[in-house]
């Protein structure tokens, strides 16, 4: 018996708080969503640049998590930042097609996107690690990020030897962690509307690489 199962059953939002009309939208999709991260960011949206990002392993299963995304890079993509060796570095060796959703719950907004990503540059991984907090830095040396640890124990005195290690010298990036860009092919934003009549515009990008805009049922 669950204690919440009445409660998920029955809970309903009206969403009213804006609209998305083919008029208002940009037709370049980076800048609707700059513009739309802009005004989660002035909104004080929590963790607004966290992006659940899904991959499918060499299984075929697909799987979810949150990163954060770092930059947008204009007509080019989206990026963060990982360990190259974990699950989801493995699942990209296999199948670079990845989605990502951003929830803006406040705002009642949700964008998804496509796209095919690739490890960013070796200078622009440096560039960002270097930009880091020092104990950031020592976490990505020390994290194997994906593989099995004994214990808690075990995972801070591993760091805690780094720290000491590295006391008086500047961690440089390990070669396994890095910068992926997702260069989106496809990418939809959602405005929730009342009586579940929401707004659904998609953009795709077609073969002479312009972005086509449709407008999808709810
Ligand atoms: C708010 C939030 C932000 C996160 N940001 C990152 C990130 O930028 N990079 C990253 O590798 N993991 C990040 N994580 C941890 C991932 O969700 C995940 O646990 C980790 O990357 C291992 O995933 P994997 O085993 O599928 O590779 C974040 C988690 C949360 C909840």
């Amino acid at each position: 018996m669950s204690a919440t199962n009445a409660h998920i059953a029955n809970a309903r939002l009206n969403y009213n708080k804006g609209q998305l009309l083919e008029n208002t939208i940009n037709a370049n999709p980076y800048q609707q969503f700059d513009a739309w991260l802009h005004q989660a960011i002035t909104e004080q949206v929590q963790e607004p640049y966290a992006m659940h990002l899904g991959t499918v392993n060499d299984e075929g299963y697909p799987s979810v998590r949150v990163v954060l995304l770092r930059e947008i890079i204009m007509n080019e993509g989206l990026v963060f930042f990982t360990n190259y060796a974990s699950n989801k570095g493995k699942a990209i060796d296999h199948n670079t097609k990845v989605s990502v959703n951003f929830f803006w719950e406040p705002m009642e907004r949700q964008v998804r996107a496509q796209g095919l990503v690739e490890k960013l540059s070796p200078q622009k991984s440096d560039a960002y690690f270097n930009s880091r907090p020092h104990e950031s830095k020592i976490g990505a040396i020390v994290s194997k990020q994906s593989q099995i640890i004994a214990s808690r124990e075990l995972l801070d005195e591993n760091y805690n030897k780094a720290l000491v290690e590295y006391a008086n010298a500047t961690p440089a990036r390990p070669q396994h962690w890095g910068g992926y860009l997702i260069k989106l092919n496809q990418i939809e934003f959602w405005q929730g509307r009342s009586s579940r009549m929401h707004d659904r515009i998609n953009y795709t990008l077609n073969k002479n690489n312009e972005w086509n805009i449709i407008r999808l049922q709810p």
